[in-house]
């Protein structure tokens, strides 16, 4: 089955304010290795802003630091502050002579501390996109690897496979992906390529790296933008298999190269979250078969010609064929952990798998060990990691973490680190938690939908709220009515929803206030929202039924499906099982609430960020008027 991105239409004002969006797509300049020539491509990026600007932001790949500590004096300019940025940067080319002494002082940054996939601040205007991770930049869904695959002079700029596995992760997320950033080229990515200007077909393997090539398969952007390689590469689109949008590959060569080749480049693409099914669905004529098949011995006589434009690939086994060859570039085979069962508890693959599916270290997984750990024993990253280096004992790891340390060794207290998984959700941030109970901690959202907009999140990774233990279950129905009586007394009642991912580790338990008003038609309008997107949301048990509604829920679920559910303000639910191939919008809840209360251009959390001071004092009136409730 090939789907498509279902274009989330909820209401008209929601409806007007996607097409104003659509109408004016962001503007973003990318450039290749800037190898720490920041005067001469800021100079560049001004001048190309003045005749086609102006633009939004610029993305750089491949190496940004210089080659050699001469040249570092031009950069200190910037990230010392006596230079502006002019225009919002970002790179991921984290190495180079000062690299790691400019980035390290950066990483200890108390601002810079906690999940920021948007770019760690190295001076205003100036971010680094660390590790892996995934955001998004003026509606643009961006994802990005930093690093490459060898350490650079300083033994440093190496991707982990936590990165990676972190980006294979997010790739099974729904919508897809604008741009994929990284520094080197994807192995392959000039075969079936018809252009004469491109680059020689020859192995090389300093400039381009085959674990690319199986993330872009994974990930399937809209666009790819590498550099490293020094030349300017754009490859015709390529079809993707299991997706029905191509994917652009950009190659970009190095800032005031000798040679004159391109080395800043503008896109304009509309958002692929705010485009109808079939605008992303338009194929160019140039477009060829994805260069990415890593060897596949099947029938692929199809292959040797370009495939015409609407024919759908029925060859979407490749897109899990993936591991299979992992383990002949390891030279590693059946010992390795596989990812996808450790994350999700299924492997496609099954019991082909050439990694081995152990539950007991998922189970460890879970509780926050280390992936690399419980995989090679080891974690390069040693205490700078986020997970756990010990291991946890059944039953045991609440008390200890309770207890905050044991034999010297400090488990993490403050919840949000713990999740490393909960990527696309509010991040949750420790002064934002208002109230820590034994299964369940509360906190206000990140970006709220609405002043006191709450969620209850499991203290220990628990990827819904329907499995959760009998006495969790009890935590969590004090939580809801202390908060029932909290906005009650404010005139207002409370929607409470979930998205339960599958392959997500971590949920939380959505509170949003409305008005008293509006909250008979709150039923309504989730079922017309499911309508217009095509899918059929129900109550979960019928008038007459005597079960409570959740009680039902909690029954029925099994734990395995992806699950959305919303708690009316009159106790009812209505839900929704969302099979693997629907593309569900994630923010599904957050969106029809912002199309109830009116406030349309708040669907997006990304659109409602607040300073800290104003975080703080959110939460301080929330504290306030909590406290007395709080069954904590
Ligand atoms: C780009 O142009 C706009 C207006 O045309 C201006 O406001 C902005 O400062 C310029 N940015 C850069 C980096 O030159
Ligand atoms: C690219 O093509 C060459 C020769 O046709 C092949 O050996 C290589 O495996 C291909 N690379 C990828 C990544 O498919
Ligand atoms: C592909 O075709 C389109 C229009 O048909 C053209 O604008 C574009 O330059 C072509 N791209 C390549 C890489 O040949
Ligand atoms: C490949 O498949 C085509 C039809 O799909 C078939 O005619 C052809 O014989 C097959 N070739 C091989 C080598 O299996």
């Amino acid at each position: 089955m090939v789907y498509c991105y279902q274009l989330t239409v909820l209401s008209p004002v929601f409806l007007l304010l996607l097409l104003m969006a659509a109408s004016s797509p962001p503007r973003i300049l990318l450039c290749g290795d800037v190898l720490g020539r920041l005067n001469q491509l800021f100079k560049r990026v001004q001048s190309v802003n003045k005749s086609t600007g102006p633009f939004d932001a610029l993305l750089c790949v491949g190496q940004f630091f210089p080659d050699s500590a001469d040249a570092l004096e031009e950069v200190a300019n910037y990230l010392d502050g006596w230079s502006p940025v002019p225009i919002p940067t970002y790179f991921i080319g984290d190495y180079g002579a000062g690299g790691s002494r400019f980035l390290s002082a950066v990483a200890e940054l108390p601002s810079n501390k906690g999940f920021k996939n948007n770019g760690l601040e190295v001076c205003p205007n100036l971010y680094w996109l660390k590790g892996s991770g995934k955001f998004s930049l003026h509606g643009l869904s961006i994802m990005y690897l930093s690093g490459r695959q060898f350490p650079d002079m300083e033994g440093k700029g190496r991707y982990s496979r936590d990165d990676v596995d972190a980006l294979r992760a997010l790739a099974e997320e729904p919508g897809p992906v604008d741009i994929f950033l990284t520094n080197e080229w994807p192995s392959g990515v000039w075969n079936k390529s018809d252009l004469s200007e491109a680059p020689p077909r020859v192995p090389d393997p300093l400039g381009s790296d085959p674990v690319l090539a199986e993330l872009a398969l994974e990930i399937k952007p809209r666009y790819h933008i590498a550099g490293t390689k020094a030349i300017f590469f754009a490859r015709e689109p390529y079809s993707n298999v299991d997706a029905v949008y191509a994917t652009r590959f950009i190659g970009l060569a190095t800032v005031g190269n000798k040679e004159k080749m391109k080395f800043i480049h503008a896109i304009s693409p509309t958002p692929a979250s705010t485009m109808a099914a079939s605008e992303i669905c338009l194929k160019q004529s140039n477009t060829t078969l994805s260069p990415y098949t890593l060897g596949d011995t099947t029938n692929n006589s199809r292959e040797q010609t370009k495939r015409p434009a609407n024919d759908d690939s029925e060859n979407q086994y490749w897109r899990f064929d993936i591991s299979k060859k992992r383990p002949r570039q390891d030279g590693v085979s059946g010992e390795r952990l596989c990812f996808k069962y450790m994350s999700s508890g299924v492997c496609p693959q099954g019991e082909k798998c050439s990694y081995r599916h152990d539950e007991d270290a998922r189970e460890q997984y879970h509780k926050n060990v280390c992936f690399d750990f419980l995989n090679k024993g080891k974690c390069e990253r040693g205490p700078q990691c986020r997970f756990r280096h010990n291991l946890v004992e059944e039953g045991d790891a609440l008390s200890k973490e309770a207890q905050g340390s044991q034999n010297g060794k400090s488990y993490r207290r403050i919840p949000e680190k713990n999740c490393w998984f909960c990527l696309s959700s509010p991040h949750v941030e420790a002064h934002l938690v208002v109230s820590i109970g034994g299964s369940y901690y509360c906190a206000l959202a990140k970006g709220p939908l609405v002043q006191d907009h709450v969620l209850l999140i499991p203290i220990e990774h628990h990827p819904n709220t329907l499995t959760s233990s009998l006495e969790a279950e009890a935590e969590l129905e004090k939580y809801k009515n202390a908060l029932k009586i909290y906005f009650k007394n404010q005139e207002k009642a409370v929607v409470f929803f979930e998205w339960i991912f599958r392959s997500s580790p971590h949920t939380n338990l959505q509170a949003v206030p409305i008005p008293f008003s509006k909250a008979s038609t709150v039923q309504k309008i989730f079922t017309f929202a499911a309508k217009k997107l095509g899918f059929e949301i129900s109550l979960v048990a019928p008038s007459g039924d005597q079960s409570p509604d959740r009680f039902s829920l909690r029954s029925k679920f099994d734990g395995k499906s992806n699950l959305f559910y919303v708690e009316l303000p009159d106790g009812h639910i209505l839900s929704h099982y969302a099979d693997d191939k629907e593309k569900f919008p994630v923010q599904f809840g957050r969106e029809v609430l912002a199309g109830l209360l009116n406030i349309a251009d708040r669907a997006d959390w990304r659109n409602c960020k607040l300073s800290k001071e104003d975080e703080l004092q959110m939460v301080e009136n929330f504290k306030r008027g909590f406290e007395n409730l709080d069954p904590a």
